[in-house]
């Protein structure tokens, strides 16, 4: 995992309030758009928490059917259920003098939230099948990527398990919302990528990143990530191209700025030509191919357009 970043405003808050909580044993609520960065926030939180050293555990509320989350959250005696021929211990205990992560919070049963707003409020349970008192010292933090509050207005969720939760509440925003983010976020996973392929990737070029800033990122951080590592396995020189991003990004991109800011058919053209020249590095042949122009015409449309840069 890589360093988290956080250059922009909105995400500069986000660890401001990470930074301030860790110091506590607050339980933590972070929301977040998919992709956005909560679990990364989630392990910064207890990265730089007391317990650190301690164990980090993590629950996916979504993936399990709700008896089976709580054989794994609270544990079980041996005979508490068909199968359970061994007591044992639940993520609740694993995660003692450390961090619990309850991953996807909306999609706990309403058995299992007010089991869980008990743990909470008296920081005790029973593993499933057990009479005997478990006293857990936990910090919780709770992940969703829905509005919780609409849940509650829905009676899915549980209004005093919510309010408990949101006590402390990190909202990680959206990428589109904070592009100055962008460029540090895809060297850093420039990097780490090249490292994990054995590529020589170190940096990517401007106008590869200026085609990104122009992307929306529906799938945040994430698709980012995705995106880069992509263009990291495909690359083949030390900077990572216009020609290494996917196509779908490439074409989004252009749309959003033809969009954003109307252009004259000659700014299109220059840009263009730039682009196409950059997915050829630089061949001059294949360029004039690719546009369907002959190769004394790509040079003088080159020409124009240098005389226009120094004029
Ligand atoms: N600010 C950041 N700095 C560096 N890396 C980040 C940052 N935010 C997210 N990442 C990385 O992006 C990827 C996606 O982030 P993460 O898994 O935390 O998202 P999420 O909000 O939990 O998504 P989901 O809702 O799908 O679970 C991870 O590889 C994570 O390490
Ligand atoms: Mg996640």
């Amino acid at each position: 995992m890589i360093e988290i970043v956080a250059r922009s405003g909105p995400m500069r808050e986000a660890i401001r309030l990470a930074d301030r909580v860790a110091a506590t044993d607050a339980n933590v609520f972070v929301t977040g758009e998919s992709g956005a960065g909560k679990d990364a926030l989630a392990l910064y939180i207890h990265s730089k928490s007391a317990r650190a050293q301690q164990s980090f555990v993590k629950i996916d509320c979504a993936t399990l059917p709700s008896g089976l989350l709580e054989a794994e959250l609270f544990g079980y005696e041996r005979g508490a259920f068909t199968g359970a021929n061994e007591a044992k211990p639940g993520r609740l205990e694993a995660a003692h003098r450390g961090t619990l992560v309850l991953d996807e919070i909306a999609y706990l049963s309403t058995d299992s939230q007010a089991k869980l707003l008990r743990v909470i409020e008296t920081r005790e349970f029973e593993r499933l099948g057990g009479r005997k008192k478990v006293t857990v010292d936990a910090r919780l933090i709770a992940l969703t990527n829905v509005d919780l509050s609409d849940a509650v207005n829905r009676q899915s969720f549980r209004e005093d398990l919510y309010y408990r939760l949101n006590v402390m509440h990190i909202a990680v925003p959206p990428l589109r919302e904070r592009p100055e983010d962008l460029a540090d976020l895809a060297r850093a996973f420039v990097k780490s990528y090249a490292a994990k392929h054995g590529r020589e990737a170190t940096e990517i070029s401007k106008e590869a990143l200026r085609l990104l800033a122009e992307y929306q990122f529906p799938g945040n951080v994430r698709e980012l990530a995705n995106t880069i590592e992509r263009a990291v396995i495909i690359s083949s020189g030390k900077r990572l191209e216009v020609a290494d991003l996917p196509e779908p990004i490439r074409v989004a991109a252009g749309a959003e700025r033809r969009r954003k800011q109307p252009q004259t058919l000659a700014e299109i053209e220059a840009a263009y030509v730039q682009e196409i020249l950059e997915t050829t590095k630089g061949n001059k042949t294949e360029a004039a191919r690719i546009l369907g122009i002959s190769r004394k015409n790509l040079y003088e449309k080159l020409a124009r357009l240098n005389r226009k840069d120094e004029g």
